[in-house]
């Protein structure tokens, strides 16, 4: 079991506003958001105590915030790295070489056989089509979108990132969608 995990008094209000989107008797749909802003809060992934904290801050049951977590993949059940590399594995990436770029993404960040990367710094996962097919093969790194990724520029981005540098705008095709 790890510490116990509460909202920090910046995400209370923050909380208190999402809840506000939705009836009083649909607090239930909030679990998404919070979840998503308690993963943020927590480090990049969820424990049980966080899991356990949005299901009593909306008064539902825990293993419902529990399914919810483990059905997507864009939460994290184990820790992850400061910048977290999710290759598309669908139906057109993958026709473009996605398992190969995958592979390589782990090879790159030195995180072959583990979930993190020595320094702390990168994990490296699968996840369903990340909605840019035309753009194949997509990556997301951490909330930002990169599209039309070979190995060349995905090293150049991984080495970019261990140098403390921020990602060149010419490789971003889109920001998080939650800044859209
Ligand atoms: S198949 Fe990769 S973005 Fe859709």
């Amino acid at each position: 079991m790890s510490a116990e995990f509460s909202f920090s008094e910046e995400n209370k209000k923050l909380a208190q506003d999402i809840l506000k989107k939705y009836p009083e008797s649909k607090r239930f749909s909030a679990i998404m958001p919070l979840l998503t802003m308690a993963q943020n809060q927590n480090g990049g992934f969820l424990t049980e105590e966080v899991i356990d904290h949005v299901a009593k801050y909306l008064g539902v049951a825990t293993m419902s915030v529990a399914e919810v977590a483990n059905f997507y993949s864009m939460y994290n059940l184990n820790p992850v790295g400061k910048y977290l590399i999710q290759t598309c594995n669908s139906v057109v990436c993958c026709m473009k070489g996605s398992d190969e770029l995958h592979k390589y993404a782990k090879e790159i960040t030195g995180t072959l056989n583990s979930n993190v990367s020595a320094d702390g710094l990168f994990s490296v996962k699968k996840v369903e089509c990340l909605g840019a097919c035309s753009n194949a093969i997509a990556v997301k790194i951490n909330d930002t979108f990169v599209e039309e990724v070979t190995k060349e520029s995905l090293a150049k981005q991984v080495a970019d990132l261990k140098n403390g540098l921020p990602l060149e705008e010419k490789f971003i095709v889109r920001k998080s969608l939650l800044e859209e």
